[in-house]
């Protein structure tokens, strides 16, 4: 079978997969604190459903999956879902992304299913702040996880940490020491404006070039860490001298982050999006049951994805060249 190659000569091997568009935070960068209205439960493909898009795609050279949210782990047996993903021809690596807040008591189950990494979510370390972000849950919690799936042996544990403008980037120093003291690896992250009212992001954004200064102001030798972790796509990697782990940069705005993009994405209710910023996607639905059907299907989504976001043109105030999705980011998954 042909491979997934879009017009601009990028290869397709890396799939999204949402499994909810639930949470049990309200992170203020990703949802309202009130009113969130979520898909109908019978709206959400079934794990079957989600097998059968990904054999469809290992088949066309899918290689690497990532389960998201949401929160994945809110959803009922998600290690059984893992199972049988991990059992399909050509998958080759299983990652999560999570808020971590149920994951001590699964990783290991997570783990034996056949789930390799995990992405969790920590925006800071200070509880009291750490309310003020999510709204919800706690930060111990969190911790908890991460020890948990290092104990599991889910490495590299890589830590997401979404740095806001006025709220934390004062912790960028810990952080970088974290990943001095540690062998996890930090992914600084851009606040980007998904599905969003555009008035917490202008406030909130934060340029990642903060991050180096940091770094700089503060002595660090830097190395690139191009060759670690794997599979860290638009990250751009960095090790101060010495360090146990990394830490990245994820700068979609403020840099380029699409030229070598490889990833597609599959919503919770069972739509393809070839991009995270626009609003086209693709019904999976209507395909279910026939493998010509889904074939076409990811054609097409070869056929119209396009060359880049918009994030940079938004926050300069100038016009979109076409609409930006109006889902949320939980509904996407990140
Ligand atoms: N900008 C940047 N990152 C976001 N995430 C959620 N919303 C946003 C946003 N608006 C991140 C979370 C989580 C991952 C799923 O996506 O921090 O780690
Ligand atoms: Fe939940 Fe993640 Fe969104 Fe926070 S960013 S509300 S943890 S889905």
């Amino acid at each position: 079978m042909p491979e997934l190659v879009d017009r601009f000569g990028r290869r397709h091997t890396y799939l999204r997969i949402s499994v909810t568009d639930r949470c049990n935070l309200r992170c203020l960068y990703c949802m309202p604190e009130e009113g969130m209205k979520f898909m109908d439960q019978d709206r959400l493909l079934s794990y079957a459903e989600i097998a059968e898009v990904v054999e469809a795609a290992a088949e066309r050279g899918i290689r690497k999956l990532r389960i998201t949210g949401g929160e994945p782990l809110i959803r009922p047996d998600l290690d059984r879902l893992i199972g049988r993903l991990a059992s399909i021809d050509g998958i080759e690596e299983i990652a999560l992304t999570t808020n971590g807040l149920l994951l001590a008591p699964q990783a290991r189950k997570l783990k034996e299913a056949g789930l390799n990494r995990v992405n969790i979510s920590l925006d800071t370390l200070d509880p009291a702040r750490f309310r003020f972000i999510a709204r919800r849950g706690n930060l111990e919690k969190v911790l908890e996880g991460v020890r948990a799936a290092a104990e599991a042996g889910l490495n590299p544990i890589k830590l997401n940490c979404v740095l806001l403008k006025g709220i934390n980037e004062d912790e960028i120093e810990t952080f970088l020491r974290m990943s001095v003291e540690q062998p996890l690896h930090i992914r600084f992250i851009e606040y980007m404006p998904i599905g969003h009212d555009d008035a917490g992001w202008r406030n909130h954004y934060l340029p990642l070039g903060r991050v180096l200064e940091t770094a700089r102001m503060k002595g660090y030798e830097l190395e690139a860490a191009s060759e670690a972790p794997e599979g860290s796509g638009p990250s751009e990697n960095w090790r101060i001298r010495g360090a146990a782990g990394t830490f990245g940069l994820i700068h979609p705005i403020s840099d380029h982050f699409c030229k070598n993009c490889n990833r597609l994405r599959l919503t919770a209710d069972g739509h393809i999006k070839p991009c995270l910023y626009w609003m086209d996607e693709l019904n999976v639905r209507p395909a279910l049951g026939s493998r010509e059907a889904l074939d076409a299907l990811l054609d097409r989504a070869m056929a119209i994805k396009p060359e880049n976001h918009e994030m940079a043109a938004l926050l300069a105030g100038e016009a979109q060249s076409h609409v930006p999705t109006e889902r949320r980011m939980s509904q996407i998954g990140g």
